[in-house]
């Protein structure tokens, strides 16, 4: 058992817990910070996913203890720091992900949108091969992506002020289109 300071969502707490545990069980079984979500537990899947210093780590793979005090975001903190920096409502990403319908159980969701804000922190207009290669360690059992995609395409728009682009199922749009088969005998 060890004592943790640690910076979450902008809180200084300390806590005790075993030197094991992971950054994910400190925040869901310490703190009550269940949005972080307890999927495969050993770094497949990406719903633990949380930002350290801005960048996406997997909660379930990194000791607490490593974390010192270095800041710690969860999705419940995604919110009061938009606030905190001037926003209104939710963060962009958030919103859209609700506009969008870009869920369908929403266990992976925490995990898409700290994916999707720490790449549009680093980067303001990713392309849709960067989007997809950004969120390629979240994996959804549900949605099929595409809304997923077209949500953080909605939420880099209004940041900018322009029209979203078409979403990947209009016709035209799809790059990896398969050629139609040959007819028989051709
Ligand atoms: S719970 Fe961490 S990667 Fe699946
Ligand atoms: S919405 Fe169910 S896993 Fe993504």
């Amino acid at each position: 058992m060890r004592v943790l300071s640690l910076h979450v969502n902008g809180d200084r707490v300390e806590l005790a817990a075993p030197d094991h545990w992971t950054l994910l069980e400190v925040l869901r079984y310490r703190l009550g910070l269940t949005g972080s979500k307890q999927g495969c537990d050993k770094g497949d899947c990406g719903a633990c996913t949380v930002l350290v210093e801005g960048q996406p780590v997997l909660g379930c793979l990194t000791l607490a203890a490593s974390c010192g005090e270095k800041p710690i975001t969860t999705i419940e903190g995604l919110m009061p720091a938009h606030l905190a920096a001037g926003g209104t409502g939710p963060d962009p990403v958030q919103a859209a992900f609700d506009r969008c319908g870009a869920l369908q159980c929403g266990f992976c969701q925490p995990g898409m949108i700290l994916s999707a804000r720490a790449l549009l922190n680093r980067n303001a207009q990713p392309t849709r091969p960067e989007i997809r290669a950004a969120l390629s360690g979240n994996l959804c059992r549900c949605t099929g992506y595409t809304q997923i995609v077209q949500a953080i395409e909605l939420a880099i728009a209004e940041s900018l002020g322009v029209e979203p682009c078409a979403p990947a199922w209009a016709p035209g749009t799809n790059p990896w289109k398969l050629a139609a088969p040959a007819e028989p005998g051709a």
